[in-house]
């Protein structure tokens, strides 16, 4: 079967594009790693998508992007994010999806504050927006017969086109990508796949640090990949930490406790109970995300604390927390701490990757028909430091910008030839081995490439992951390619992107603070 697109990832970002693709008459494919199309980032988004707030307007949310990234982001993707994201919102989710976001008692929408945003101005349901957006999406794939998903599937490399055999010329051109091969995590077989176009919306890479946000799922496979192929990879070092991750030490799933708690009025506060975040910055608990990561974690070095607290039951109401944030309080109950009635305990987590595969506004790659959207893409409209409740609007944003390329612009239906994967497929290492490599990287990774780095750490740490790579390899070329194992391979590749770029920019930016260089203004 030869597709017209080709999707790798069912977040928001892979599962809109199929829907703009579908209903423009695209045969596509939709694949997905996880048993189910419920094991996305999107999913575990608590806050909301940012749409239009009161006396709002595009060119404000393009400066509180700019402003939140330190005047880092690229003008002309924030421009691209704010002035047509929310038009986006309305059409996919409001009318044709019909997603019930949140209305007051007027009938208007309900909209959240979060930090570093001039405006109320983010859609909610509840404090599950995302569990909800992906379940919409989810069912509107179900519906479209020009959608098929694979589950359970793995993209294991890309097939581009050999520039040499083509003609004397073609050398001198970019790349082409001709589809995928997948590995079949249940069969145990690699096949190639063919496509006009590809579509890289594999979502990033928070499951390399110890402490996360994200699910185990997110070992940076489309960084990996599409560095391997040959693409221009951007701004990998700014990996943004959520300041409140909820701290419970006895459980091994860790819970984001939403930006949107403190836009309602929770303060943070440290174990004298002192509100701490005005010595900070001028907006205190609602200040960019960066600089309050940094503020939690210099507290707790100072007070010697795992973490600091987030209080929420002296802002509201016990009635008003169970009804705006039922998920939080019924998982913080489950985990012992009634929110209504005392603090709760957080620390920060990796949670996003503002860099990635770098790309024009159009998802476009340095490979031919190669896009990459979401997470996984650096369009720049994050800079080095990405404003709240922009992740989702992006994923919806850039879909539909690369899905329209791909319908205006078709590439040529090639004859695919068939060239067998590189490694033939073989058992797994056991799980004991992988798991004990996965804690050496998530080690590494957080105590030399998280919240405050420098150079002599990041020197370590790249040893440390050249040493795993080699394991890795070896591994391979004694059991052959697996699922687990080249999923661990793109872990190690991803983690070395980020601390060759860490180790390569001296300048403290954003999410990006080196302990030995100065702070830029
Ligand atoms: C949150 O609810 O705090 C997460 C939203 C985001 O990362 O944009």
């Amino acid at each position: 079967m030869y597709y017209d697109a080709l999707i790798i990832g069912n977040g928001i970002a892979g599962s809109s594009a199929a829907l703009f693709l579908a209903e423009k008459s695209q045969r596509v494919l939709l694949v997905s790693k996880g048993q189910s199309l419920e094991e996305t980032n999107t999913e575990k988004a608590q806050g909301g998508i940012v749409y239009r707030g009161k006396n709002d307007s595009w060119k404000t949310l393009k400066q509180d992007i700019l402003n939140a990234s330190d005047g880092s982001a690229l003008e002309k993707s924030a421009k691209v994010l704010a002035k047509i994201g929310p038009s986006l919102v309305k059409r996919l989710f409001i009318q044709k999806l019909r997603v019930p976001f949140e209305k007051d008692e007027q009938g208007e929408w309900d909209l959240f504050q979060e930090a570093a945003h001039s405006r109320r101005r983010v859609l909610h349901v509840k404090d599950c927006t995302g569990r909800v957006i992906q379940k919409a999406l989810h069912e509107g794939i179900l519906k479209e017969h020009l959608i098929e998903v694979k589950k359970n599937t793995q993209a294991v490399g890309l097939i581009l086109s050999n520039r040499y055999q083509l003609s004397p010329q073609s050398r001198y051109e970019a790349p082409e990508c001709l589809g995928v091969y997948l590995l079949d995590l249940r069969k145990g077989t690699i096949t190639p796949f063919f496509a006009r176009a590809t579509i890289f919306a594999t979502g990033g890479l928070n499951s390399l640090y110890q402490y996360s946000t994200g699910g185990p799922w997110n070992t940076g496979d489309g960084y990996a990949l599409a560095h391997r192929a040959g693409a221009i990879l951007q701004n990998m070092e700014y990996v943004q930490f959520h300041p409140t991750l909820l701290y419970s030490p006895e459980h091994s799933q860790t819970f984001l406790i939403s930006e949107t708690v403190r836009g309602e009025g929770a303060e943070l506060i440290n174990h004298e109970g002192k509100a701490f975040m005005h010595k900070y910055h001028h907006l205190g608990s609602l200040a960019p995300r960066d600089v309050v990561s940094r503020a939690i974690f210099e507290e707790m070095l100072n007070q010697n604390a795992h973490c600091v607290f987030l209080d929420l039951c002296h802002a509201i109401s016990p009635e008003k927390i169970k009804a705006i944030f039922p998920t939080i309080y019924e998982e913080c109950l489950y985990r012992g701490i009634d929110i209504t009635q005392e603090p709760i305990p957080v620390a920060p987590g990796a949670h996003f990757c503002c860099g990635g595969v770098l790309t024009d506004s159009f998802g476009h790659t340095s490979i031919k028909r190669l896009y990459a959207i979401g997470e996984v893409a650096c369009t720049g409209v994050h800079g080095a430091n990405r404003l709240a409740s922009t992740s989702l609007l992006e994923g919806l944003t850039f879909a539909f910008r690369a899905s329209h390329d791909i319908i205006k612009n078709p590439a040529p239906k090639e004859q695919p030839r068939i060239i067998p994967f590189e490694y033939a497929y073989g058992n797994p290492p056991s799980e004991a081995i992988l798991e004990s490599m996965r804690k050496i990287i998530q080690d590494t990774m957080w105590k030399f490439a998280g919240l405050i780095r420098n150079q002599l750490g990041l020197k370590y740490a790249l040893e440390v992951l050249n040493g795993l790579k080699q394991q890795a390899v070896q591994l391979k070329n004694q059991l052959g390619a697996s699922g687990p194992l080249l999923e661990f391979e793109n872990s190690i590749d991803a983690s070395l992107l980020v601390v060759e770029g860490a180790l390569r920019n001296p300048i403290s930016l954003g999410t990006h603070y080196r302990s030995d260089s100065s702070m830029v203004q």
